[in-house]
């Protein structure tokens, strides 16, 4: 290999392993200007969001989970799965996306640490 190979060879491997880890800390920005984090609850603001958007798949014995109730909810929440489908990938809803103040909402909720307040 030439030095320039090399060169090239770790800048490129030095990209993708960045960018790696990058994906897996990178949330999505919160946007404080139409949410108050603070205020965000799970029964007044959440529920009804994923009963609106994602109930019309996870519900009552839905193979890939029932949200209609807070534990299994919280599960996806914690095991990390809804972090990535819906506020990184986006890929939940898979139709019909999410509008910016629903993931403000649901960001705000799950870097609280997903209460069920
Ligand atoms: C049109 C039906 C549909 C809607 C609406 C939908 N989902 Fe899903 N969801 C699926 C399917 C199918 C899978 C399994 C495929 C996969 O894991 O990618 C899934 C998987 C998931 C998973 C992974 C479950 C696991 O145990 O790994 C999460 C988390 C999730 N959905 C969250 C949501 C949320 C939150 C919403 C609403 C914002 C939503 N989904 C809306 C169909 C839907």
């Amino acid at each position: 290999m030439t030095m320039k190979t090399i060169l090239l060879f770790g800048a490129l491997s030095a990209f993708f392993l960045s960018s790696c880890t990058y994906d897996r800390i990178e949330v999505p920005p919160v946007k404080p200007v139409s949410i108050n984090c603070d205020s965000v609850s799970y029964q007044r603001d959440v529920a009804p969001i994923i009963s609106a958007r994602c109930g019309s798949c996870h519900t009552a014995s839905y193979i890939s989970g029932d949200f209609t109730t807070y534990e299994p909810l919280k599960a996806v929440v914690d095991n990390g799965r809804f972090r990535q489908l819906v506020l990184v990938d986006k890929t939940m809803p898979t139709v019909e996306h999410l509008s910016q103040e629903e993931l403000d909402v649901l960001t705000c909720w799950v870097n609280k640490g997903a209460p069920q307040n």
